[in-house]
């Protein structure tokens, strides 16, 4: 390709310990130098600022995971004239459920009806009037965990013993919506456009929809409610690459949002495309836009996920009446690709702030009282070496700067099992017993 005028550089956002949504190889055909930058965690805020300016970074590509959030809207604001992908503001939801019903309800966008509150007696009054069953759900952190920290009460007296062993800050609670065939909808977005949906279905007995938990899924049938209300949550968010769940109500076939998110696992296939989309829009259009007819995910979906997981590049033509005329994959519905609006600050609802005289609260917001999750099967122990740090961070009573240096402890080989980490002083004995069991040596 010809060079008629400059592109913007191009750098990864990475950090140390957090899987890699993006690669070099997302972005084939870019013709200039891609640059990486890593956050290492722990005050690196200034170091990380400093390599993006001397690598002269105009556009920084990549999610940032729930823990590091607050940090990335600091550096962002250090570094005016870059432009995050997606932007700070597109990742509001990102950071925690209480965000992603903020947002439905800034933008009114059909969610379930939530109550968030720090008091204890606002909390008390809901449960003893509100409608059964509730979904209770820790608020803090990002999302699927499988469902861990998410409990279906069905009546007042469940819901104060959930919350006597739980003590939850801020109190989440939302209506359970009744969920049509037992399950939701995956549904991901590329510029604005569905590329990809699916069912996911909850195992016989289980109320909750987690396919590692014997749960099914199908690329069959997804609703067009669905895919709409998900269109117009990722123009509310703005966001370049974006993915709902979304649960209909068997009773009205209404969509709502469970969770929304610019964070989400994708075959390296959607990745590509995603990757497409990006350097359309850098290139003001010089690069191809990545055509997707609407529903290719029910073609793709038939083959098994061992080959889905290898494919790459995948590249549709848009149709052409042929002498043929077989009329193949026409794209139903109106549902183009499209440039995303630019954030600006006032896009994202104000937080709910803690109470001050609840000072210990973050502690508690990450899971500092929690009791253990109930089902700990064992192909769900993990391996000390290959741990990730946002699992880490789901150990029960875990905390960030504490994840972080276990992982270190981890990487450098400094210790090989988890009672290994006795021997250091920021853990205590009965810490390092309980997350021990949930390792598998
Ligand atoms: N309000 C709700 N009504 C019905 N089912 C729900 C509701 N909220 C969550 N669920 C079920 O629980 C699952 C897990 O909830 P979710 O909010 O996605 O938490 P996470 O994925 O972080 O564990 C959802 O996929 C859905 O099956
Ligand atoms: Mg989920």
């Amino acid at each position: 390709m010809a060079k008629k005028h400059k592109l913007p550089k191009i750098g990864f956002l990475y950090l140390d310990y957090v899987l890699r949504f993006f690669d070099y190889s997302n972005f084939r055909g870019w013709p200039d130098k891609i640059e990486a930058v890593t956050y290492h965690w722990k005050n690196d805020k200034t170091r990380f600022i400093n390599e993006v300016k001397r690598k002269k970074i105009d556009v920084l590509v990549g999610n940032i995971p729930a823990t590091a959030y607050e940090t990335f809207k600091e550096i962002a604001k250090a570094l005016p004239h870059v432009r995050f992908i997606p932007s700070i503001e597109s990742q509001f939801c990102n950071k925690s459920k209480e965000n992603v019903t903020l947002f439905c309800e800034k933008y009114n966008i059909a969610a379930p009806k939530t109550l968030i509150t720090y008091d204890d007696k606002i909390a008390e009054k809901h449960f003893k009037k509100c409608h059964y069953p509730q979904i209770v759900k820790r608020s803090y952190g990002p999302s699927n965990y499988g469902g861990y920290f998410v409990h279906k009460v069905d009546n007042y007296k469940e819901a104060t013993k959930l919350f006597a062993k739980k003590k939850y800050k801020p109190v989440y609670t939302q209506d359970a919506i009744p969920l049509k065939d037992s399950g939701d909808i995956r549904v991901m977005l590329i510029g604005h456009k569905p590329v990809c949906a699916f069912w996911r279905y909850s195992g016989s007995g289980e109320w909750i929809t987690n396919t590692s938990q014997g749960g099914d899924m199908s690329y069959e049938n997804v609703p067009m409610a669905a895919l709409e209300l998900a269109v117009k949550a990722s123009k509310a968010a703005k966001a370049e690459y974006w993915a709902c769940d979304i649960g209909i109500d068997e009773n009205t076939d209404k969509a709502y949002i469970i969770e929304c998110a610019t964070a989400f696992a994708a075959f390296p296939y959607i990745r590509d495309w995603i990757g497409q989309y990006i350097m359309w829009d850098l290139s003001d259009g010089r690069f191809r836009l990545p055509h997707v007819p609407l529903f290719s995910w029910e073609e793709l979906g038939k083959m098994d996920p061992s080959v889905l997981r290898t494919l790459r590049h995948l590249y549709f033509a848009k149709y052409e009446p042929s002498a043929d005329g077989v009329y193949w994959l026409s794209d139903k519905g109106n549902f183009g690709m499209e440039l995303t609006d630019e954030s600006t600050p006032s896009d994202m609802p104000p937080s709910i702030e803690p109470p001050v005289s609840e000072n210990k609260l973050p502690k508690m917001v990450k899971g500092k009282s929690e009791s253990k999750p109930s089902k700990i099967s064992k192909s769900k122990l993990y391996d000390i070496n290959t741990i990730s740090l946002t699992e880490l961070m789901t150990l029960q009573g875990m905390e960030e700067e504490m994840a972080v240096k276990i992982k270190e402890l981890i990487q450098n080989g400094a210790i090989s099992t988890f009672k290994d980490l006795s021997e250091y002083h920021f853990t205590s004995k009965k810490q390092v017993s309980h997350w021990a069991k949930s390792f598998n040596n």
